[in-house]
C-alpha cells in the first residue's frame, strides 16, 4: 500500500492508474478505524479497481469545545488494517496541505435546510464543514465512487445531494452500519466510554428497534413514540439531543406519501456524543 501525504503524489498515483484504465474508488474517513470503516472499503474494493482511503481529522467539521484536539488519532494502527484489507493507497495529509496557511478555505459548500435540521441543528456549521472537505476530496481525488456510511444518515444524504447538485461525476455507494454483537453501532468515539457507560450504551439500538418494531405493528403516533424513545434514553442515563422519526428520503416529517421511515437519534453519554438510526419499511 501506497501513503501519500501530499496532495501532488496522489495526483501523480492516481494519474497512472488512470492511464491504465482503472475505475478508482474512494473512502473518506477521519481514522481511528474500526470494523465500520473496514466494511466500506470491502464495498470499495468490490465496485473498483483501485482503492484509496483517505484519513484526515478535519477542524472545519468540529465547532467550538467539540473534541478536534482529543479526536483519537492512531495512524499506524489505521496503516496496518488498510494495508490488510487490500487498500491501495491511504491519503494522510496534515491540515496544512488541506488548508493552506491556515486559510479555512473561504470557499464553503452548503447545502441548505438538510444541513440545518436534526444533527445540524445541534452542531450549526457541523455539516457545511463536512461537505466542504468531501468536496475538497472529491477535486483531490477524482473518484469514480466514493462510499459512505447509513450509521452517519443524515450525513449520506448531504453528500448525495452535494454530488447531485453540483453534478460532480461521482457515484455516491451507502453501505449498512456494522454493529457489535450487542447491536451497538461502531464508532471512533465509543473509545470515549468507560465500561460503565460502554454497557449501557446498547440501549441506543435497543430503543430504535422498539419504535421500529411498534411502528411496524401499525401505530402512528409518531409524537407519543418520540417521547418514548427519549424517556428510555434518559432512562438509560444517557442525555438525548434528538430522538426524531422521519421519511426516509427527505428527512422531513413523516407524510402520507412516505413509503419508508426512518428513526434518528443523538444522545450523550459521559464524554461520548452518539448518533445512531434505523429504517422501517411502511406496508
Ligand atoms: P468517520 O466518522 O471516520 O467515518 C468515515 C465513514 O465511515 C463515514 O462514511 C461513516 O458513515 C462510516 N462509518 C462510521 N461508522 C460506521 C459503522 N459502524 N458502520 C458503517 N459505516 C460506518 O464521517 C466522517 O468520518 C467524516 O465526516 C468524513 C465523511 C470523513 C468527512 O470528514
Amino acid at each position: 500500500m501506497i501513503t501519500a501525504e501530499r496532495i501532488s503524489a496522489l495526483r501523480e498515483q492516481v494519474r497512472q492508474w488512470r492511464a491504465e484504465g482503472a475505475r478508482i474508488g474512494f473512502v473518506p474517513t477521519m481514522g481511528s478505524l474500526h470494523e465500520g470503516h473496514m466494511s466500506l472499503l470491502e464495498a470499495a474494493r468490490q465496485r473498483a479497481d483501485r482503492v484509496i482511503a483517505s484519513v484526515f481529522v478535519n477542524p472545519l467539521q468540529f465547532g467550538p469545545g467539540e473534541d478536534f484536539e482529543r479526536y483519537p488519532r492512531t495512524p499506524e494502527d489505521d496503516r496496518r488494517l488498510l494495508a490488510d484489507a487490500g487498500c491501495d493507497l491511504m491519503f494522510l495529509p496534515a491540515v496544512a496541505e488541506i488548508y493552506p496557511d491556515n486559510r479555512q478555505s473561504a470557499t464553503r459548500v452548503t447545502v441548505k435546510a438538510l444541513s440545518e435540521i436534526l444533527d445540524g441543528a445541534v452542531r450549526p456549521g457541523h455539516f457545511d464543514g463536512v461537505a466542504t472537505v468531501v468536496a475538497k476530496l472529491f477535486g483531490i481525488v477524482q473518484p469514480d465512487l466514493a462510499v459512505f456510511g447509513e450509521k452517519d444518515y443524515q450525513q449520506l444524504a448531504i453528500i448525495r445531494r452535494m454530488t447531485a447538485d453540483l453534478d460532480l461525476p461521482v457515484e455516491i455507494v451507502g453501505a449498512p452500519t456494522v454493529r457489535s454483537p450487542d447491536g451497538l453501532a461502531m464508532s471512533s468515539r465509543n473509545r470515549y466510554l468507560s465500561e460503565a457507560e460502554r454497557a449501557v450504551a446498547p440501549r441506543i439500538h435497543e430503543t430504535l428497534r422498539a419504535v421500529a418494531t411498534r411502528i411496524d405493528a401499525g401505530e402512528r403516533t409518531f409524537a407519543a413514540l418520540e417521547a418514548f424513545g427519549i424517556a428510555e434514553l434518559r432512562a438509560a442515563r444517557m442525555q438525548p439531543d434528538y430522538f426524531e422519526i422521519r421519511d426516509a428520503q427527505t428527512l422531513y416529517e413523516p407524510a402520507r406519501t412516505s413509503r419508508e421511515l426512518v428513526i434518528l437519534t443523538a444522545a450523550r453519554l459521559g464524554k461520548a456524543r452518539l448518533i445512531d438510526n434505523l429504517r422501517v419499511a411502511l406496508r
